[in-house]
């Protein structure tokens, strides 16, 4: 990544501004049980974000003064995100107790100990494990981006369409940076295109698998991206990680697509679960 691209971002960091956001409003308006159940998804992941960035710090992606410089501004941002989503949630009545945070990061401890533990030892000793973390980094903020996308083509709520686009804003510059410093860490590197390629093939899961229990990824995935215009946009994320060097073709979204509605038992359009609207 060049360094004015990085200065760029760095100046621009700020927290995420709520200036008129109304928050005494919300409740005035209805938000449904899949509303309800998918910002709650959300908010989980952008608090744990620290947490994600605990196992970044333990690869060489510390000793690059570039990424670290951005992760400093990114988890701040990032924290941000999860507090206006959990004022929003708060303001609509639904209210989590505080203890709740801890619990996940507890659980999330638990469950992805050996894959975090491979991902870190690997991270520590292979130069090229960092382009594994960057191209994976850009493959969260971009699904997260176009899950607020879809979050916003789907709601009735004027409060929520707001909120989300401001969001939306800090998460495509998450996604620029990630994604530049892909490119830059693949660009001419076979060996660090293979590995990527190879570890994304065998590791690589929908944002927040493992934190939450899996039918609530699951629950997310199929609500925002079941449909036929959810297929849509998962092509077209892929088509984006596609153009990285070495990643012509991936079609590792739409194969995690199909396996969570396979496991949230949508096998046809007549399926039951009413996948394409927050009606329900
Ligand atoms: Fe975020
Ligand atoms: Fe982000």
């Amino acid at each position: 990544m060049r360094r004015f691209e990085l200065d760029r971002y760095l100046r621009a960091s700020k927290r995420l501004d709520l200036t008129g956001i109304d928050f005494d409003r919300v409740s005035e308006h209805p938000l449904s049980e899949a509303e309800i159940r998918c910002l709650t998804y959300m908010m989980d992941i952008e608090r744990h974000t620290v947490i994600y960035l605990r196992d970044l710090l333990s690869t060489r992606a510390a000793k690059d003064p570039d990424v670290t410089a951005f992760l400093s501004m990114w988890v701040y941002e990032e924290f941000w995100h999860g507090e206006a989503i959990g004022a929003f949630l708060r303001a609509a009545g639904i209210d989590y107790p505080t203890a709740r945070t801890a619990e996940i990061r507890a659980y999330a401890d638990a469950g992805k100990a050996l894959v975090n533990g491979l991902k870190m030892l690997a991270g520590k000793v292979i130069p090229e494990f960092v382009a594994v973390h960057m191209t994976w980094g850009a493959m969260n903020e971009i699904s997260t981006l176009y899950g607020y996308r879809q979050m916003i083509a789907r709601t009735q709520h004027p409060i929520l369409i707001e909120l989300l686009g401001r969001i939306i804003k800090d998460e495509r510059r998450h996604f620029a940076f990630y994604y530049n410093q892909a490119r830059a860490r693949m660009e001419g590197n076979r060996r660090a295109q293979r590995l990527v390629r190879r570890a994304l093939g065998s590791f690589w899961t929908p944002v927040g698998t493992g934190v939450r229990p899996q039918e609530e990824t699951d629950y997310v995935v199929c609500r925002l991206f079941g449909d036929d215009d959810g297929l849509a946009t998962t092509v077209e994320m892929e088509q984006e990680m596609s153009k990285l060097p070495g990643l012509g073709g991936m079609r590792l979204m739409r194969r995690a697509r199909n396996r969570a509605l396979k496991r949230m038992g949508v096998t046809s359009r007549r399926s039951r679960l009413p996948i394409a609207a927050f009606s329900a």
